[in-house]
């Protein structure tokens, strides 16, 4: 008999900052349970609220031949709690869809990825991974403009307008302010200046299949913004800069670069121990040479987003997408030392 599908998620505070990254789930969640609705599949929905030891007491209850459809994205301000949650799943001896919780861990902890990634000779942008001002050397090992993100959160957080300096002065203030608000430290980046492409990578019965990639369109910003996913053209349908940056899928790029994103997508998939679906997020430098951004695991299964826009374009509606996911944790290994 098929296993019953446990959906777990998480929940959104809008009292605290950006918690728009985090509303959009239960769109995410009522898309899944109609496709479950409409394969016969029995199912119920289970919220994780903090703390943590709540999330445990709740898992260790599922009975032990259930299947968890994973939409935990992290307790609203904790993106961590993914992977904790991640390591709850694991160590109860559950099933669940999507990535283990070392490829979560590993694609939330930026400067991490990025040493593995190069190990795998795949290209990312200089950086260096910052935790105190002082440690920002007299000159950086590459030129300016440079880019600031946090070393270890996902979704836009703490990207803005601001993120792009064009001199040591202005790096140390932005540097400052994140650093008060992300105490696990900075990415200072080399800022690549090209086109930004993504691409998501799916497991099926023939191995893990890189998707068509998209083109993020930034040729409608004003003069001054630059041309970078910030918190606000993500998360807030309302503003100007999301509108005017919206994602082309597939992207209109020559097919030589469609085929490279594609290969350097499943590479880094693989480099992270990524398995059922992850997102993978790349940009030119000015050479026109691609770089990998970061990686995404479990990234958003919303029918609006990118991953079913690349499914569609590939032919798959998104009751395909979602049963392939399934699929995969159904019939795959179970998680182990991942
Ligand atoms: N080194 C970089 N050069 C240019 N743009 C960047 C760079 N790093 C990030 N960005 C921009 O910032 C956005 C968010 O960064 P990303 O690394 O994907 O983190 P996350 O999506 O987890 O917040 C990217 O979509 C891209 O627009
Ligand atoms: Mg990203």
């Amino acid at each position: 008999m098929a296993k019953k599908v446990i959906l777990i998620h998480n929940t959104s505070d809008p009292s605290l900052p950006e918690s728009a990254a985090e509303e959009g789930v239960m769109e995410t969640v009522e898309a899944v349970e109609q496709v479950l609705r409409q394969r016969g599949r029995s199912f119920f929905r289970l919220p994780l609220t903090p703390p943590l030891s709540a999330a445990a007491s709740s898992l260790e209850r599922l009975p032990k031949e259930s299947l968890i459809f994973n939409l935990f994205e992290g307790f609203p301000g904790d993106p961590s709690s993914e992977i904790q949650v991640g390591l709850l799943i694991k160590a109860l001896g559950l099933r669940a869809t999507g990535c283990p919780p070392m490829a979560m861990h590993l694609g939330l902890h930026k400067p991490l990825a990025k040493r593995l990634l190069a190990a795998e000779g795949i290209p990312t942008a200089a950086g260096l991974h910052v935790r105190r001002t002082e440690e920002v050397p007299e000159s950086l090992p590459f030129p300016f403009p440079a880019f600031l993100k946090p070393a270890a959160n996902d979704a836009s957080h703490g990207i803005g307008p601001a993120s792009v300096v064009q001199d040591r002065a202005s790096l140390i203030e932005r540097l400052n302010d994140l650093l008060d608000r992300f105490p696990q430290g900075v990415l200072v980046e080399s800022f690549l200046t090209g086109r930004e492409l993504n691409c998501s990578v799916v497991a099926t019965a023939e191995g893990p299949r890189p998707l068509p990639p998209s083109l993020v369109d930034y040729s409608a910003l004003p003069p001054g913004y630059p041309p970078v996913l910030t918190f606000e053209a993500k998360w807030a349908p309302e503003s100007p800069v999301y509108q005017q940056t919206p994602t082309l899928c597939p992207a209109p790029v020559e097919p030589a670069l469609s085929d490279r994103v594609r290969q350097l997508a499943l590479l880094s998939y693989r480099a992270l121990g990524c398995r059922g679906y992850a997102r993978v997020d790349l940009r030119e430098d000015g050479e026109g040479s691609l770089r990998v951004l970061e990686v995404n695991p479990n990234p958003d299964l919303a029918p609006s987003a990118g991953l079913a826009k690349q499914a569609r374009s590939a032919g798959w509606d998104y009751a395909r997408l979602v049963s392939t996911i399934l699929g995969s944790a159904e019939k795959g290994e179970p998680w182990t030392f991942e």
